[in-house]
């Protein structure tokens, strides 16, 4: 990839530059998924709230969009709450549910400007509702874009999901509409939150946890893992174009030679 063919403000670094110099602009991801974990142990390292990480974690979500945008990566799903992230004390819970709220608020504009799409997975009518509101304010916002399509995974489960796909499946085959014959792993694909879009081909996770946490379980079967001892708050346009040259590395091979 030719850095001069790039906006130098953006990937300014001198490590962005060789890197983008090293990476294949015709081997890139499709679709990058990103677990963004350790925003409460950035927070704790520097003896503040784990609030405090959330926020700045904010400004690694802002970079993701804006480098998936220059690079033409056409989709971006991120890992924003889990279903299960509800066990958490309710100080925290609270504080991230604001914190959408007022990001999405500032931040809109600029999603409309970068001409980005936002699409929702997950259980978004249990989220409280100003939270639910600003989401789909959003959604509506930008629903007419054509650049990178961004996924917001929100009180998403990966198991649930597939539950949600069965039960549609298993009415439509009590009301005549299927037949069990019809059954395949592209139907089961048509019923999950992530119908339409096509499966990642690579999956980043911060902060050197190395699991899914119920994560695209159904998705990523043959989705290329990068971990990083990186905490969220600290991944940047350089560890991400770290993590592609990574992936250009890989040998995707589905099971053959
Ligand atoms: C990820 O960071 C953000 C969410 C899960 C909402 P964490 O809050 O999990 O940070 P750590 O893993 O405790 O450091
Ligand atoms: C996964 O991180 C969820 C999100 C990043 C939103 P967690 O911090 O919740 O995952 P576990 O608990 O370490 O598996
Ligand atoms: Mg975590």
């Amino acid at each position: 990839m030719d850095p001069s063919t790039r906006q130098l403000d953006w990937f300014d670094s001198e490590h962005a530059r060789s890197a983008l110099s090293a990476l294949d602009e015709g081997a890139l991801p499709r679709h990058i998924a990103i677990i963004m974990d350790g925003n409460g142990r950035w927070a704790k390292k520097q003896g503040k709230p784990r609030i405090f990480g959330h926020k700045a974690g904010v400004v690694s979500v802002r970079e993701m969009i804006a480098s998936c945008v220059e690079l033409k990566i056409p989709y971006l799903t991120i890992y924003s709450f889990s279903s299960e992230n509800w066990t958490r004390p309710e100080d925290e819970v609270t504080g991230i549910m604001k914190l959408f709220v007022e990001v999405l608020s500032r931040e809109v504009i600029n999603l409309n400007k970068q001409n980005v799409r936002v699409k929702l997975i997950g259980n978004i009518a249990d989220l409280p509702e100003v939270t639910k509101a600003a989401f789909e304010e959003c959604v509506q916002s930008t629903a007419n874009n054509t650049g990178l399509t961004l996924v917001v995974a929100l009180n998403y489960g990966a198991r649930q999901d597939v539950v949600t796909a069965l039960r549609t499946i298993s009415d439509e085959v009590s009301a005549g509409v299927l037949c069990s014959d019809d059954i395949n792993t592209e139907l089961i694909s048509t019923k999950l939150s992530t119908a339409g879009i096509p499966d990642p081909d690579f999956m980043i996770r911060t902060s050197g946890e190395t699991r899914l946490s119920n994560f695209l379980l159904y998705e990523t079967a043959y989705t290329e893992l990068y971990f990083t001892e990186i905490l969220w708050p600290d991944f940047k346009r350089d560890a991400l174009l770290d993590a592609l040259l990574s992936f250009q590395g890989r040998n995707r091979r589905y099971g053959g030679l």
